[in-house]
């Protein structure tokens, strides 16, 4: 499976000027859309023309977000809608559960919401996969816009339309795939980032770079300090060239029957991770960040890079202030964890293992050459959270 196709988007050139705003298309059978992507477009009257003037239009956040952003939000919609309302969910991955889903039902349904009704998702990807699953399956389909506020859903989760929720016994198991009609990526709401959440979307801005732009990934090694910094120009360029990525990925292969799965480099081990300290320990880019560095030894390991290529990635990992080391699991646990992953088959694991520098493949590996990657990569004693920032 090779990862650059026809739909190759340009290189982003070093030299490139970051635009005051910019556009992404995203051409999936299951919906055409757009990423506006700039700072302060929530206010901007033009990011939500074009969108179905339905009569109800419902809000969903959560109360973090909701302070920070959801005015903002209801007056710029409320023009479009005969009534806005919102529904505010705990805020954190474990509640990315039927508890929480259940409560935006029981908002739909309780205020007379119709099949016409728009859903917002505003906030990170939590937000963001559980209302596109709330999207997906209300009434059997209503649609949606997301409203992504943080780094990690701007490059990432709000495109592509891939929803769920948790399962305790794994991540994302319950889902269906829901395109947006709209992707709206205000840089403003970064402002309000926590860095530990900053730093975690970082780890899908990177993971890019592996799997197809290795050009990408020298561009991140130099503008890494701007980026952590929360540089607007760097960070405008790196979400672009992320949804530019990821919408010719999923463009080519929506429901992932082959290339996409290659986006989901690290997440087997990071899903893991995730799962086994439970939900919400670790960020999700943190489990990812640490289980790129995995997949990559793994992909040395296979003898498909030089080990150099796998501490390349390491390197950037450490800088950008992700864990490298796994937490300390018993080998039957990881092994566990790894087949209920979703891309398993017939209980055999499957990785995205890096193929050559911004070409990446989906593979089996043998259970000893795995655990070897996991001993050399992993804590003594047991951890908790990798640490705040
Ligand atoms: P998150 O949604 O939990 O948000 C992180 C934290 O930041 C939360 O506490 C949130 O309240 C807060 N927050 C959000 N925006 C803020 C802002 N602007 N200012 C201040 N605080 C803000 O986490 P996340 O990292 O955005 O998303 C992780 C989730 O995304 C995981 O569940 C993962 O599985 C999912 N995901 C989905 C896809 C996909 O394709 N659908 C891809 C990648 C990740
Ligand atoms: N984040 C993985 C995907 O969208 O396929």
């Amino acid at each position: 499976m090779r990862a650059t196709t026809s739909a190759t988007p340009p290189a982003l050139a070093d030299t490139t000027p970051a635009p005051r705003s910019t556009r992404v298309d995203v051409d999936t059978p299951g919906g055409r859309y757009e990423i506006r992507i700039g700072p302060g477009l929530i206010a901007q009257a033009q990011s939500w023309s074009g969108l179905p003037r339905s009569a109800d239009a419902v809000i969903v956040s959560n109360p973090t977000i909701w302070a920070l952003h959801g005015s903002q939000l209801c007056a710029a919609v409320a023009p479009h809608h005969r009534r806005v309302t919102h529904v505010l969910l705990p805020d954190g991955e474990e509640h990315k559960a039927w508890p929480a889903l259940q409560r935006i039902y029981d908002h739909l349904l309780g205020t007379g919401c119709d099949r016409k009704t728009l859903l917002y998702a505003l906030g990170g990807g939590v937000v963001g996969d559980i209302t596109g699953f709330a999207a997906a399956t209300y009434m059997r389909g209503v649609p949606f816009v997301q409203v992504p506020t943080t780094l990690l859903a701007q490059v990432d989760s709000s495109v592509g339309g891939k929803t769920a929720i948790n399962h305790p016994l794994g991540k994302n198991m319950i889902g269906a795939f829901h395109q947006p009609l709209r992707v709206v990526c205000d840089l403003a709401t970064l402002q309000t980032l926590p860095r530990r959440e900053l730093v975690a979307g970082l780890a899908e801005v990177i993971k890019y770079g592996p799997i197809y732009d290795d050009g990408f990934l020298g561009w991140i090694e130099q503008h890494l300090d701007a980026l952590l910094a929360g540089d607007a120009d760097a960070l405008m360029l790196a979400i672009q060239r992320s949804c530019e990525i990821k919408a010719a990925v999923v463009g080519a292969d929506e429901r992932e029957s082959g290339q996409r799965a290659i986006l989901n480099f690290g997440h087997t081990f990071g899903h893991a991770i995730e799962a086994g300290l439970g939900f919400g320990t670790w960020l999700h880019g943190e489990a990812v960040g640490c289980g790129m560095v995995l997949a990559g030894y793994l992909s040395a390991e296979l003898g498909l890079v030089p080990p150099a290529y796998a501490e390349r990635i390491e390197r950037l990992v450490a800088r950008a202030g992700l864990p490298t080391r796994a937490p300390a699991m018993p080998d039957a646990r990881w092994l566990d964890l790894m087949r209920h992953d979703k891309k398993a088959e017939a209980g055999e694991i499957r990785f995205v293992l890096i193929e050559a520098p911004g070409r990446a493949g989906l593979r089996p590996a043998a259970d000893d050459r795995v655990l070897q990657v996991i001993r050399r990569h992993s804590e003594a004693a047991p951890a908790g959270g990798p640490g705040r920032q």
